[in-house]
């Protein structure tokens, strides 16, 4: 999709991804989300908690990626993000969380766990200016197939955290996160990939019309059947 702004672009990801999650809760009774963070999902989810007839207590949300080391209460913390925005206001079956200022093995043992025995219906993930996906940064393993890894971050990506206004200075940005891997990104049925913003361009050209390339996080998803894409016109603006 090629949306006028990032409304109608959230608006229009709210929709799809709310009709799959209806469509498998009809079809299996329950249905399971994937959830990302950033300011490419703001609008999203203000629009998919909007969303009618979604029966929320059978849906079941898994957390994409986190920074190790940060506790809850940090403003740029993925977990209060996902609380404040998502878990709060919808009455969802579960959702799990991966805590920051846990240690990072249980947390990747325990939920990467339950995920091995779940078939996720519905990932929202976007993109980073390096292409990352989740925290993924280039050069991606696209081999491995855990469900979470946990990577160092790379100058680029800690740079991109405090230009986007979540942390003060480098110094106060971790080194380390934890990241659903990308095996485990592409095991979900749909994946609505939502990316606004001119500062993203040069990364969407790179994603869709450059090589499958581990430099090229992202454009591992040209392999997937069932990715959708929804920019704003800035980011589409290097296709
Ligand atoms: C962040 C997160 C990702 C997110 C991406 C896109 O660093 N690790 O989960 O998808 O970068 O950022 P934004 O949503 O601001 O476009």
């Amino acid at each position: 999709l090629l949306a006028a702004n990032r409304q109608s672009m959230g608006k229009w990801v709210a929709k799809q991804a709310s009709e799959c999650l209806r469509q498998a809760i009809e079809e299996q009774g329950k249905a399971s989300i994937i959830v990302a963070t950033g300011s490419s999902q703001f609008e999203v989810l203000g629009a998919l908690i909007k969303q009618p007839n979604i029966d929320w207590t059978c849906v079941e949300g898994f957390h994409l990626d986190e920074y190790i080391g940060l506790s809850e209460e940090h403003s740029a913390s993925f977990c209060r993000y996902l609380k404040e925005r998502f878990v709060s206001r919808v009455p969802l079956a579960d959702f799990h969380y991966l805590y920051g200022n846990q240690p990072p093995t249980e947390t990747i043992d325990r939920i990467g766990g339950l995920l091995r025995e779940t078939t996720v219906d519905v990932a929202l993930v976007g993109i980073g200016e390096n292409a990352h996906l989740a925290f993924n940064d280039p050069p991606a393993d696209f081999q491995i197939t855990d469900p979470y890894i946990t990577v160092t971050l790379d100058e680029a990506c800690r740079h991109q955290q405090v230009g986007e206004g979540w942390f003060e200075s480098i110094e106060d940005v971790p080194r380390q996160a934890i990241s659903m891997s990308i095996q485990q990104i592409l095991k979900a049925k749909q994946i609505y990939c939502t990316v606004p913003d001119e500062r993203k361009a040069n990364a969407v050209r790179a994603t869709l019309e450059g090589p499958i390339d581990p430099q090229t996080p992202a454009s591992i998803l040209q392999w997937h059947h069932g990715v959708h894409f929804a920019c704003d016109r800035a980011a589409a603006s290097k296709l």
